[in-house]
């Protein structure tokens, strides 16, 4: 049985000085190291309402699922630490329903302050994670640390997140939440891959507002998914992420929609791209369908103002460990209506935008003002633009227009400890092949992934053979 430590830290610098009307509780980590579990659901009990519950600058152990989610009017200040088995998480982490997604904590309700005063850490000791899940993408039951889970009108600031064990929080069915002054970190120590450690993922979710984010890790900073909308992420910085629409229409017979949202005063070092989308495949394939989607909706009304980086679209996700054929030109998922201005930067290729689009459902009314991106190294501007059906392009015209985006195979990395070692960063990369390259020696897999690794850092603007993530 594995015993490994995973620390939720949550802080709390504050004394309570009758901060509100209701009850206060300050629960004391337990002197053995014991599961803090209970007391602190007890806490929430008691103080959730009209109350405050205080965590003092100590280490708590929370080693079972918490589900606190009808908090109303409530403080939290919080510091401690979470020491996990892996073999708990496996059997209980709760499911989100979604992607196969699960998590240790449900945290919501109405008027919830959570503050970590810039010091108050949740470290998912994503480490464990990382080696166990060996780079499989999605591993069932890998719990995210945090679910904001039907809440509403609510702030959460100050809060540190390092090393998150999956996915670091989802902010679900809730609507009108502020997360301001946020810092998440998760990296391998030992070069191993980190997929899925996005930063924040919004689902069901309406008028969430990221501020004052700076995000380092293995996946996209912030990937706004189905049914987003109102959605700001502004005066933020990125390091290496970047800003997902999407994956979006995995499953056959929903429609999803991802409606205004607006990227502002954003930084991107050393990433792929300012924002990218990406829907699922028209074709549904496997359970959970990850060979390919099916679902409908629409992605519209996104502006990405004031930006360092460029622009990507691709219709072709898939994701299937053995590799399914891409049919890229199925997807009758809409995206329309997108605007990027004022975007400047460095780029280490000549693209300023690749729109991979699907023939069945052409993106549309794409606008681009203002763009000056330069080539790194050169006073050469980026300006070519490259399109898989795109009509109506509003202030710029395809510069190569390409035919269905090629039926990659996506295949994990394999682990390269070589190429891991000095690019650490890069680690989650994920290899595109064609298929006629999928009987190529683990030569060619390592000279793809090398090719993968030197040229398109620190912003990738053309694809293939390479880009980055899971659904
Ligand atoms: C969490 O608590 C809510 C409200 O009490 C309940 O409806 C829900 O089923 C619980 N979820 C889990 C996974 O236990
Ligand atoms: C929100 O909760 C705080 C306590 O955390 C309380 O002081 C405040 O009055 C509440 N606001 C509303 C509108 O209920
Ligand atoms: C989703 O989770 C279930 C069990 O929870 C598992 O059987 C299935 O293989 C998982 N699917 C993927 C694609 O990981
Ligand atoms: C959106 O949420 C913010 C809190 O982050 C709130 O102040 C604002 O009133 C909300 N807007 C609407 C239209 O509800
Ligand atoms: C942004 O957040 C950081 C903590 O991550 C904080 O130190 C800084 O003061 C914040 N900036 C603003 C303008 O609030
Ligand atoms: C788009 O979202 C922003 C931020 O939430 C909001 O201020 C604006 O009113 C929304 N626009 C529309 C058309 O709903
Ligand atoms: C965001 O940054 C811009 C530019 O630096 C600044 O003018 C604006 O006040 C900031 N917004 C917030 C809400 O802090
Ligand atoms: C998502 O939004 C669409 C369009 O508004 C709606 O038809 C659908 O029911 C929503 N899905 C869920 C699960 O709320
Ligand atoms: C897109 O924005 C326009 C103008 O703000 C608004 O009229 C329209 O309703 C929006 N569409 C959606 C789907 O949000
Ligand atoms: C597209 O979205 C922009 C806001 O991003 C809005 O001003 C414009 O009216 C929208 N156009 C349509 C046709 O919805
Ligand atoms: C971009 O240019 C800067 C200097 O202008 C240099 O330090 C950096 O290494 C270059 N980056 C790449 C990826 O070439
Ligand atoms: C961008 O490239 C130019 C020209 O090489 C260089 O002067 C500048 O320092 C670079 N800027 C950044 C942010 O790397």
């Amino acid at each position: 049985m594995l015993l490994r430590s995973l620390p939720l830290l949550l802080s709390c610098l504050h004394a309570l000085s009758g901060f509100a009307k209701g009850d206060s509780c300050v629960v004391r980590a337990k002197a053995d190291a014991g599961d803090d579990t209970p007391a602190l659901i007890d806490a929430f009990k008691r103080c959730g309402q009209d109350g405050t519950v205080s965590l003092p600058d100590e280490t708590y152990h929370i080693n079972q699922v918490m589900n606190t989610t009808t908090l109303k009017n409530c403080r939290i200040d919080l510091k401690g630490r979470l020491l996990v088995d892996i073999n708990y998480w496996l059997e209980h982490s709760m499911p989100i329903y979604y992607q196969n997604q699960s998590t240790v904590w449900f945290l919501g309700g109405e008027n919830i302050t959570f503050n970590g005063f810039g010091t108050g850490t949740f470290d998912g000791n994503g480490q464990v994670w990382y080696d166990f899940a060996k780079g499989r993408s999605n591993y069932p039951r890998r719990p995210m640390a945090l679910t904001i889970f039907e809440a509403k009108n609510s702030r959460f600031s100050g809060l540190r997140f390092v090393q998150s064990q999956m996915w670091t929080m989802t902010i679900m069915y809730s609507s009108n939440i502020l997360l301001d002054n946020i810092y998440v970190n998760s990296s391998a120590s030992n070069g191993a891959r980190i997929s899925n450690t996005d930063g924040a993922d919004t689902l069901y979710a309406d008028n969430i507002t990221f501020r004052n984010w700076t995000i380092a890790n293995g996946d996209d900073g912030i990937s706004v998914k189905a049914n987003s909308t109102n959605i700001v992420i502004e005066n933020s910085t990125f390091h290496g992420g970047a800003v997902a629409l999407g994956s979006i229409g995995q499953y056959a017979g929903s429609f999803e929609t991802i409606e205004n949202v607006t990227l502002r005063n954003i930084d991107y070092l050393g990433g792929f791209y300012a924002a990218y989308v990406k829907t699922w495949t028209g074709k549904s394939k496997g359970i959970p369908p990850n060979g390919g989607g099916g679902g409908l909706g629409s992605i519209t009304n996104v502006t990405l103002h004031r930006a360092a980086g460029v622009f990507f679209i691709t219709q072709c996700t898939h994701w299937s460990s053995g590799g399914e054929p891409g049919n890229c030109d199925t997807s009758r998922f809409s995206v329309h209506n997108i605007t990027m201005t004022d975007v400047h930067g460095n780029v280490t290729n000549p693209a300023v935008a690749t729109l991979k689009c699907s023939p069945a459902a052409p993106c549309h009314d794409i606008k681009f003002d203002n763009i000056n991106v330069a080539i790194n190294g050169t006073d050469k501007k980026a300006d070519q633009y490259i399109c898989t059906a795109v009509e109506r392009p509003i202030g710029w015209a395809c510069t190569e227009t390409r035919a269905v985006e090629q039926p990659w195979v996506r295949m994990l990395l394999v682990s390269s400890p070589r190429i891991n070692r000095n690019q650490p960063a890069m680690s989650h990369c994920i290899v595109f092949l064609q298929p006629a390259k999928l009987v190529a020696s683990l030569r060619l897999l390592i000279l793809e992934s090398r090719s993968c690794i030197s040229e398109h850092r620190p912003q990738l603007a053309t694809a293939p053979p390479v880009v980055v993530l899971n659904p």
